[in-house]
């Protein structure tokens, strides 16, 4: 099989197109053929040899893709070999066949094809633990979603709007806000205009981002507030990892008196959905809540962009480069 390898940690340009022997499913997986593969910010995360758990480098990385069940491991009983399926492999997902954890997999639901297959599953399972699992966002709540216009934000805004919540999206384009607008966000900000978008209140923050966006968020939050960190894409810029640049944003997120916690009555979390493996026995009805909703025609995924198999590299650079809107798709 063909499969985009990254020889060494670095930047989009270190990804080699190379021939691998087909891999073979163990037990507990399946076997993928790959149709589309979603590229999510990790991937670049992955590439660049910051994410967590990632393999030594040369490694294939590719964290979610959807395609056909091509055999099954042994004790795996299904879904048969034919299925289309989407797919969270976390790693070796830039290839034309990946082994799976048959539980980080799922059948398409009726009129989601490849591409928009591999559009949803990351997004609509990260989206909703950071809404509802985590973040206990309730009707008539007003939050705030950082990134909103990115493949994971828009999914955020449609499902935070759905829900009866007043959304805040906070993108750095005027494009990006109008795509969070049309997707059903209340209000949008660019970053320099956040602080003041906050005056009245949240009670919910979704946040990607980190660095100089957090203390804001964290002063705005009222009377039980939950502030929900789950990424930190102000680290990352284009290219290499600019790591000064990176421990600057982090001292711009300052410290915390844990102890304060009690009398601001506010909670901060932080989660990282590929470190928590115990919660793929509820991967399975988050897939369920996330297609109840597709098929209501209450979510729908957003492709901003696809690119053809042998142009990945690019599609990584465009991700990284911030001018990505929605999910990016690369088809084989
Ligand atoms: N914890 C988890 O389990 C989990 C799972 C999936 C994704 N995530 C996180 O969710 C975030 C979104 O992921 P995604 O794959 O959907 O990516 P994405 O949102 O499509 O792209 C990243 C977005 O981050 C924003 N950003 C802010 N500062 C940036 C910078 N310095 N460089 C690049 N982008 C910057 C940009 O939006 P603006 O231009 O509007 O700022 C950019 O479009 C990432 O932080 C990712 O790590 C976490």
């Amino acid at each position: 099989m063909r499969a985009w390898v990254a020889p060494r940690y670095g930047p989009p340009e270190v990804l080699r197109l190379r021939e691998l022997p087909d891999p073979a499913p163990g037990p507990g997986q399946a076997l993928v053929r790959v149709r589309a593969i979603g590229l999510n910010f990790a991937d670049c995360a992955a590439r660049l040899g910051v994410y967590p758990r990632v393999p030594q480098a040369p490694f294939v990385p590719g964290m979610e893709v959807s395609g056909e069940v091509a055999a099954l491991g042994e004790g795996v009983a299904g879904p048969q070999v034919g299925t289309p399926v989407a797919a969270v492999p976390i790693f070796g997902g830039h290839a034309e066949l990946v082994a799976v954890d048959a539980r980080f997999l799922r059948p398409l639901p009726p009129g989601i094809d490849f591409v928009a297959g591999a559009a949803v599953a990351v997004t609509g399972l990260t989206a909703d633990h950071a809404l509802f699992t985590v973040g206990r966002l309730r009707a008539g709540e007003r939050i705030a979603i950082t990134a909103a216009a990115g493949g994971v934000g828009t999914i955020a805004v449609q499902m935070a709007a759905a829900a009866g919540a007043r959304v805040l999206a906070v993108a750095s384009s005027p494009a990006k806000r109008e795509l969070a607008a049309s997707l059903g966000a209340h209000e949008t900000t660019g970053y320099e205009g956040y602080r003041s978008a906050l005056a009245d209140g949240v009670d919910v923050v979704a946040d990607a981002v980190g660095g100089a966006l957090f203390r804001p968020g964290w002063k705005a939050l009222r009377p039980d507030g939950r502030y929900v960190l789950y990424g930190f894409a102000a680290a990352l810029g284009p290219g290499r990892v600019r790591y000064l640049h990176a421990a600057l944003e982090l001292l711009r997120m300052g410290a915390l008196l844990p102890s304060a916690l009690v009398q601001a009555t506010r909670s901060l979390s932080g989660f990282n959905l590929s470190l928590v493996p115990h919660l793929a026995g509820e991967l399975q009805a988050r897939f369920a809540r996330v297609e109840g909703m597709l098929a209501a025609g209450a979510l729908r995924p957003v492709v901003g962009a696809v690119f053809p198999f042998a142009r990945l590299p690019e599609a990584h650079a465009f991700l990284q480069s911030r001018a990505s809107t929605g999910k990016i798709v690369v088809t084989l």
